[in-house]
């Protein structure tokens, strides 16, 4: 199967210090999936590759053949993905905005029926859980439920190093044991849901809403 994981940070100034601690992260989860679960393909999708317009404008709001082709790009890889790892950190309590945005120029019906995991780190003791709280809800509405298990690195600089590799001291085997957790899951309902996909299509059961959300409206 195919997974995307998604980096939800642009952020490559400092203080606070390191920059980009997300890159580590993300090169520790790759780490992990392809060293432990090589029979599955994984894509980083860098939220920094995506200097997206300024004025907000989905994907889907234009017409079709129109919209940028980085952006008609991303949408065929969502679409053919058959999950998601969505990787942030916490600012302020919440997901990062530069994953928000990102994931904002797609519509639901790319993400919808295939599983995400969650994973979240920070530079302090609570590893970004409370920003993982609020991205169940966020990755629901886009309708790629997350697995139960999470991720959350705190004081991620203290875990890995700048490549992704594990400081001097940090146990790769437990870490990848926890990782091993929310992946496995991950794993099993993206088998689930792709093999029910084949059998019902699930866009021909339930519409999605072509103009507006209240198409969905209670009558
Ligand atoms: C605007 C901003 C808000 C932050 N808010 C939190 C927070 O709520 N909780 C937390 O643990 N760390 C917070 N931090 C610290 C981040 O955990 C730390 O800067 C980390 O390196 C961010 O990841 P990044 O470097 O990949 O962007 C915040 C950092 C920034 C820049």
């Amino acid at each position: 199967m195919k997974f995307l994981i998604f980096l939800g940070t642009v952020r490559d100034s400092t203080p606070p210090k390191p920059a980009r601690l997300g890159q580590r992260v993300s090169n520790a989860c790759i780490e992990c999936l392809v060293s432990q679960y090589s029979e599955h393909e994984v894509e980083l999708i860098d939220a920094l590759d995506y200097p997206l317009e300024s004025v907000f404008k989905p994907h889907f709001s234009y017409s079709k053949g129109k919209a940028p082709s980085a952006l008609d790009e991303l949408a065929e890889k969502i679409e053919l993905a058959d999950g998601f790892i969505m990787i942030s950190p916490e600012y302020n309590h919440s997901m990062s905005p530069a994953l928000t945005n990102l994931l904002n120029h797609f519509g639901s019906s790319l993400f919808s029926y295939k599983p995400s995991a969650i994973v979240t780190y920070s530079a302090g003791q609570w590893g970004g859980m409370r920003a993982a709280v609020g991205m169940r809800t966020f990755l629901s509405e886009l309708g790629c439920l997350s697995v139960s298990a999470m991720i959350h690195v705190p004081k991620a600089q203290d875990v890995f190093e700048a490549d992704g590799s594990m400081v001097v001291g940090e146990d790769q085997a437990s870490w990848f044991d926890y990782f091993g957790r929310t992946f496995k899951q991950l794993i099993w309902w993206a088998q689930a849901t792709s093999d029910h996909r084949t059998e019902v299509d699930p866009h021909h059961v339930v519409k999605d809403f072509k103009k507006t959300p209240s198409d969905r409206n209670a009558p």
